[in-house]
């Protein structure tokens, strides 16, 4: 049998993982590989962290701290979580290993040896004051497809276009706020517009049973024309470029994240990893939307092009995404339910969390969670259906027979039970529905209260103990294979039912269950084990406490707020030298700026005064758009008292000029000075 190859997209590590990603990638991973290896498939899932890439310096920008302290943190908070929350992956790695520099390495020799690339001199961002080349999230612009001022380098987040820094209309640093220069600069790209030719055209048209987002994404690009794509960067956070002077240079991080999932091969199998690489092996990618265009169109192209048996994608089941409470999930707007918190905050409810985000994956479309979604879900559904169900039958086998299942035959088909509520959930994963499938096992769990609802053993029993007892008996055998189902979806709650019911289940029997799809039925005369409750409700406290912690960071307007959206000029009374002088009056340059959620007057800026970074709250967003202000030198006031406004410290202000019609204009000097000069 083949071998198949699994991976989740590598997270990041620039932040905890948070809901949208586990419905969109690791969940429905995770599904998938339990489901492989119950198959009996030699089965590999591979992840790790993302440790490179610009989203992480600019974390550790933000944060005052060293790109290294940033991934090292984060990669220990995202692996633990992964534990806890039962994804079993064979290995989770990490982009900074030193396996994963060489492989990375390797390959992109490789690939240089053969010619595969174009080396381009090409004119590159360069911020002339921050003195270096600006990486694409860098630069910030107006989007040439839909004219979004606030379109990155290397994306436009309001259209979805991909985009290159040249595209941008009126680009600006991030860094320094200075207008990019363009400057020379050597690097290397893969030619897809030939690989779309000689490779990626046959390759796409022959995926005929890619879901149809992705190859809707994919057949797009093809239509537009691909365009040569630099694989290195001018940049100092990264893998080195493995050629003579390329100082400076790193490997694009898109270029050596996707052979993340080979470093973690190595590192899994040290003796046979390339088997899991090559022949008929199948490599199957997780990922979310965002994703698709690497892994179904560069990463193949990446892979065809290095030859040596290297398969390439064979099916890639990207998702869309997952909504919270009616807003995109945020990790900068900190609008997230995050996996560590959620473990910490709501212990042993992992397998609700895990249940419920597979009931609402966006599989086919961007989706929502709502944690009174989720308290419904829990309570009829995993409570009010499953758990009750499992309940039932054990209590009454306690109470009627001390626990040892009656040895009385029932009437059905195994053959019919197995066709009607088994193969449907193998069939589902297979065609990787997960949350059909997951309809699918509560099917079951259903079936299995109507049939105790019809046959009321409660009242049959004091007429009928040989017909209870094949009630019973045929009640018990359909939790056994509720349990059984529930492995690949909730494996807690089948570590848990399966003390209960008495059972272990051997290879052999599951086996036969999720191979071969048989319906499974115990032997007579086994006991159940002790009793203990699978599911317990969810209270409404714990939900208002969790929404009450999500509304916290949108607080509501305080008296301040309103004093900062009030008119900005004054008039005032005379001062004192001395009391002028106590102002810090400082020229600071404006490095990045957002709207503040429900404050219409608000933006959030981060000032850099050189050295450090400050977070002012300003009420001029009826005035200009945060992209107006990016870049732009202030006059900044430093001294001011703290304050805090809608759960942001607001650490002195920005001064403005009012014009007689009312309009504001930054004072600023009348050439950029360096940030944090001193104005006295
Ligand atoms: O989008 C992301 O979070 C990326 N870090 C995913 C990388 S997947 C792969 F290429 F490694
Ligand atoms: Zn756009």
């Amino acid at each position: 049998m083949s071998k198949t190859t699994i991976t989740a997209a590598l997270p990041y590590a620039n932040g905890p993982v948070h809901i949208g990603h586990l419905a969109g990638v690791y969940i429905p991973a995770d599904i998938y590989a339990r489901f492989c290896r119950l198959q009996g498939k030699e089965t590999l899932f591979v992840c790790g962290s993302d440790e490179h890439g610009v989203p992480i310096t600019l974390r550790a920008r933000k944060e005052g701290i060293t790109p290294q302290d940033v991934v090292d943190r984060y990669h220990g908070i995202i692996k633990d979580s992964f534990e806890r929350l039962g994804i079993q992956f064979d290995i989770y790695s990490r982009t900074s290993s030193q396996t994963h520099k060489e492989t990375a390495q390797e390959f992109f020799k490789d690939l240089l040896d053969k010619g595969a690339f174009r080396e381009i001199i090409s004119e590159q961002f360069f911020d002339p004051e921050a003195n270096q080349f600006l990486a694409d999230r860098y630069i910030t612009g107006d989007c040439p497809k839909c004219n979004n001022p606030g379109a990155y380098g290397d994306q436009c987040e309001k259209c979805g276009s991909t985009l290159s820094p040249a595209e941008l209309k009126n680009p600006k640093s991030a860094l320094s706020g200075a207008v990019p220069v363009l400057k020379e600069t050597k690097n290397w790209y893969l030619p897809l517009d030939e690989l779309q030719e000689s490779f990626l055209n046959e390759y796409i048209h022959s995926k005929t049973s890619w879901k149809s987002n992705v190859l809707g994404q994919c057949k797009s690009w093809l239509n537009d024309g691909l365009k040569e794509r630099a694989m290195t960067r001018d940049l100092n956070w990264g893998i080195p470029v493995p050629v003579e002077n390329a100082e400076g240079k790193v490997l694009y991080v898109w270029f050596e994240a996707p052979i993340g999932y080979i470093s973690a091969t190595k590192e899994a199998r040290h003796n046979d990893w390339q088997d899991w690489w090559t022949g008929d092996s199948q490599l199957i990618h997780f990922i979310g939307k965002d994703n698709i265009v690497f892994h179904c169109i560069i990463f193949p192209a990446m892979l065809h092009l290095r030859g040596n048996g290297y398969v390439v994608p064979s099916q890639v089941p990207a998702n869309e995404f997952l909504n919270l409470e009616g807003q995109k999930i945020s990790t900068s707007r900190n609008w997230a339910v995050w996996l560590n918190e959620y473990l910490d905050e709501l212990p042993g409810r992992e397998d609700e969390l895990r249940y419920v985000l597979n009931s609402i994956a966006p599989e086919t479309k961007d989706s929502e969670f709502t944690w009174k979604d989720y308290q419904t879900r829990i309570n009829s559904e995993l409570v009010g259906i499953y758990g009750n169900f499992a309940n039932r039958v054990l209590v009454l086998m306690n109470k009627y027979y001390e626990g040892v299942i009656p040895s009385k035959a029932h009437s059905f088909e195994h053959s019919q039970l197995a066709k009607e509520y088994i193969q449907p959930i193998l069939d589902k994963v297979q065609q990787y529905k997960f949350r059909d499938a997951q309809v699918a096992l509560m099917d079951l769990a259903r079936f299995g209260n109507k049939y105790l609802a019809d046959h009321e053993p409660w009242k049959l029993i004091k007429t009928d103990a040989e017909k209870t007892a094949e009630i019973m008996q045929f009640a018990y055998e359909v939790l056994c294979n509720l349990c059984l189902a529930s492995e690949i979806f909730l494996p807690n709650t089948f570590k848990k039912l399966q003390i209960q019911l008495g059972m272990e289940f051997n290879d052999v029997q599951k086996a036969e269950f999720w191979q071969k799809g048989e319906w499974f039925s115990p032997e007579h005369g086994s006991k159940i084990g002790e009793l203990s409750l699978l599911f317990a409700k969810m209270e409404d406290d714990i939900i208002e406490n969790q929404i009450n912690k999500l509304q916290a960071s949108i607080p509501a307007p305080t008296a301040e707020t309103v004093a900062i959206e009030e008119e900005l000029t004054i008039e005032k009374p005379l001062i004192q030298y001395d009391d002028f002088a106590k102002l810090d009056l400082r020229i600071a340059t404006v490095v990045n700026c957002e709207k503040v959620e429900k404050a219409d007057k608000l933006l959030k800026l981060t000032l850099s005064l050189d050295t450090e970074e400050r977070t002012v709250l300003s009420g001029i967003a009826m005035h200009f758009t945060p992209e107006e202000c990016m870049g732009q030198q202030v006059l900044y006031l430093a001294n001011l008292s703290p304050r805090k406004m809608r759960g942001i410290e607001s650490h002195g202000m920005i001064l403005m000029a009012e014009d007689s019609n009312g309009k504001l204009h930054f004072v600023r000097p009348s050439a950029n000075i360096n940030a944090g000069a001193g104005v006295a």
